[in-house]
């Protein structure tokens, strides 16, 4: 074993308390009383990466939170990588859930539970300790390594593609390295190739200048709720296409060859449904579960509110009705495209007793890689050293905008490189992080620092 790998062994109850240190900082970044939290995680992580022997690490402020950067360039001549992250977690409720208190991290049964365990403080951590256990051992480096960690992608990353374009030539790099993804399975090590694009909308439908009594003016106005159920019910049909004129204009078709390599892989129905505990799948005829959530779009309904929703009852016409409404996008649909497309359907289809306005609350572009390039392949063996086995290649169905703008704006490959797992609970209650992935998430990255060293 070399000296790297036995250095990161023997780190492991090391870099556990660490993770509890970040994970006990409640750094969520759309609750703006966290603000000071949201802070105070951004001044852990540039204080780790000083310690891990980065020669300069620094917050940047945004309009919001702030953005870390750091970086060690000791290997003049040798690539360089930009390891993307963020430090920022969702919200907790419904907290009555949760088994442990959600900021108060605890490890039960090989798993450390916490909000933002595995989205994605953990993988932060696992590419910080990468750089440190290189440095620790030899001195050097086999790569030169920058960090951009972020503190606002639960929040659409508003203020990253701004610093992107202004800051091209500090980020320069060959290759951007992620691990804000997934495994295939617990064991079945994988590479994250393509990751779908979102468009995320608000309706708003007014009825009346107030909420009526159901009695005195029920049967004589339109209600809002029924109007707007009414609407969303037309979006989709019993086959699961969805109605919107020209949504699937822009989306690029499955090829033979990856529908074949998708449905080569160990999956079922079975398991996927009992595991979710759903009495039956539904998605779009004519694909599979796999082509369903890695490369057809969806649109759901994220949360709908009206009238009286609490104990009892209450005869009430409401004033208003709200949705949000998601949609998921696939190669080469965009995001704003497909945001207007579906207002003008909207507003279309709203009957003329009330009024309804649409906002664009964020999107982000989908993404797909080049399954032969060096980078990935270089992912391919580090995570075969680390976890013994070839990783199969997967697409996902969620969201990281920013690996876009990564291709788009620094014109670089990205590779994404999980550790996490689907039952991991992300957004929900007792996220956790599998305790075996993580220690094998460290050794990964660390063998990735080698493997893009003498790659192509
Ligand atoms: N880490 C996730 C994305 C993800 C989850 C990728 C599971 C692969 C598997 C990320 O933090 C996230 O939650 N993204 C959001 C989008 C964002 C714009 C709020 C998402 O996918 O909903
Ligand atoms: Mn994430
Ligand atoms: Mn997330």
């Amino acid at each position: 074993m070399s000296s790297v790998a036995r250095y990161v062994r023997d780190q492991r109850s090391r870099y556990v308390d660490q993770l509890k240190e970040l994970l006990a900082i409640p750094s969520v970044s759309t609750d703006p009383e966290r603000a000071a939290d949201v802070g105070r995680a951004a001044g852990w992580v540039r204080d780790r990466l000083k310690a891990a022997g980065c020669t300069a690490a620094s917050i940047h402020p945004t309009k919001r939170h702030p953005i870390v950067y750091g970086e060690w360039l000791g290997a003049p001549g040798k690539p360089t990588i930009l390891v993307y992250g963020h430090y920022d977690v969702q919200p907790v409720d419904p907290v009555a859930l949760w088994d442990i208190p959600p900021f108060e991290p605890t490890v039960k049964d090989g798993r450390i539970y916490a909000r933002g365990a595995s989205d994605d403080k953990g993988q932060v951590i696992i590419h910080i300790n990468a750089l440190e256990a290189h440095l620790k051992t030899t001195g050097t480096a086999p790569v030169n390594v920058k960090f951009l960690i972020e503190g606002e992608e639960e929040i659409g990353s508003p203020n990253l593609d701004p610093f992107l374009i202004e800051n091209k030539n500090k980020l320069k790099c060959d290759a951007v390295v992620v691990s804000d993804t997934a495994m295939f399975a617990k064991g079945i090590p994988s590479i994250v190739y393509g990751l779908r694009g979102l468009a995320y909308l608000q309706i708003d439908v007014t009825g009346t200048n107030r909420d009526l009594h159901s009695g005195t003016f029920g049967g004589a106005v339109v209600n809002p709720a029924n109007a707007l159920i009414q609407m969303i019910a037309t979006l989709k049909d019993a086959r699961g296409r969805i109605r919107i004129p020209g949504f699937y204009d822009d989306v690029r078709a499955l090829t033979r060859a990856e529908r074949k390599a998708f449905a080569s892989l160990p999956h079922t129905d079975a398991k996927f449904k009992r595991a979710i505990g759903a009495p039956a799948l539904f998605g779009e005829w004519g694909y599979t579960t796999l082509e369903r959530v890695w490369a057809r779009p969806t649109l759901d309904v994220n949360g709908m509110w009206s009238g009286f929703t609490g104990e009892g009852a209450k005869t009430v016409i409401p004033g208003q009705a709200h949705a949000k409404i998601s949609m998921r996008l696939v190669p080469d649909q965009r995001p704003a495209d497909i945001a207007a497309k579906a207002a003008k359907h909207l507003k279309k289809i709203a009957p003329p007793s009330v009024r309804v306005s649409v906002q664009n609350l964020h999107g982000g572009e989908a993404w797909l890689a080049p399954t032969d390039h060096p980078a990935l392949q270089a992912a391919g063996r580090a995570v075969k050293r680390a976890f013994g086995k070839t990783p199969v290649l997967v697409r996902e169905g969620g969201s990281i905008p920013i690996i876009a703008s990564f291709s788009r704006i620094l014109k670089v490959p990205s590779v994404l490189m999980g550790i996490g797992l689907h039952d991991d609970n992300l957004h929900a209650p007792n996220e956790k992080l599998d305790l075996d992935n993580f220690y094998r998430g460290n050794e990964a990255a660390a063998f990735l620092m080698e493997e893009l060293g003498t790659a192509p």
